[in-house]
């Protein structure tokens, strides 16, 4: 397999220094993030407020680290698009939100974006499989979605199997990416699973130096 992905999540950083805080895992070298993950969260969806397509416009222009989006919002058949247009590497949507969720993929993948398709813990990936066909990522929530620093719930790493499996057969052509309670007690099962990139938020902003969590937690993952 390629070289495991690190996404760290902005959540969990000092939203006042948003542009340092994200130049801190852009350097060149090993402590380079591979994206920088973005929770949009529209206290609907989930029972938390962050930030918008203003702010995601502002990150865009600071930062040549590519920017996966994951929108935790109602309606994202109207409101994922402006992420895509916008130049965001990645849109993710939830399943569980979606209306059209084929229909979205298409319309992100001619903004130019890749698309993602995200799945809650509690949520069986089986009916959505063939949907997953016109998906570039497949985001697997490890957390009810809503708030970083929770536990990882490692029952999740069924479906991480279940799609592993179908990229692995040629059945699906997708980055499998995992989100909530990643750290250096979890990545290991998490990689072992399947997991192509992960996203973690206080393991790297809650660390004393946020390059040098990216770096470990990619070795880590790589063993
Ligand atoms: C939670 C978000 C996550 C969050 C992960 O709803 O989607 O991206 O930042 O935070 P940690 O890594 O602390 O669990
Ligand atoms: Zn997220």
């Amino acid at each position: 397999m390629a070289s495991p992905l690190i996404a760290p999540s902005i959540l969990s950083a000092d939203f006042a220094k948003l542009g340092e805080e994200i130049a801190a895992v852009a350097r060149p070298g090993e402590t380079r993030a591979d994206w920088v993950h973005v929770d949009v969260m529209d206290a609907h969806f989930v029972p938390n407020l962050t930030l918008g397509l203003p702010v995601v416009e502002s990150i865009l222009k600071s930062t040549d680290v590519p920017i996966d989006c994951h929108l935790m919002i109602d309606d994202p058949d109207r409101w994922a698009i402006g992420y895509a247009e916008a130049g965001a590497y990645n849109v993710t949507v939830h399943v569980e939100a979606a209306a059209d969720p084929v229909m979205l993929a298409k319309n992100l993948r001619a903004a130019g974006a890749k698309a993602g398709l995200s799945i809650k813990p509690g949520t069986p990936l089986e009916p959505h499989l063939e949907t997953l066909k016109h998906y570039d990522t497949l985001l697997v929530m490890s957390v009810e979605p809503g708030f970083g620093g929770q536990s990882f719930i490692a029952d999740v790493l069924e479906k991480v199997r279940t799609a592993r499996r179908l990229v692995d057969t040629g059945h699906l052509k997708l980055v499998v990416e995992i989100d909530g309670g990643i750290n250096s007690d979890t990545i290991e099962q998490a990689a072992e699973a399947g997991v192509d990139c992960f996203v973690a938020g206080s393991a790297v902003y809650g660390a004393e130096d946020p390059g040098r969590a990216v770096a470990a937690l990619r070795e880590q993952a790589a063993r």
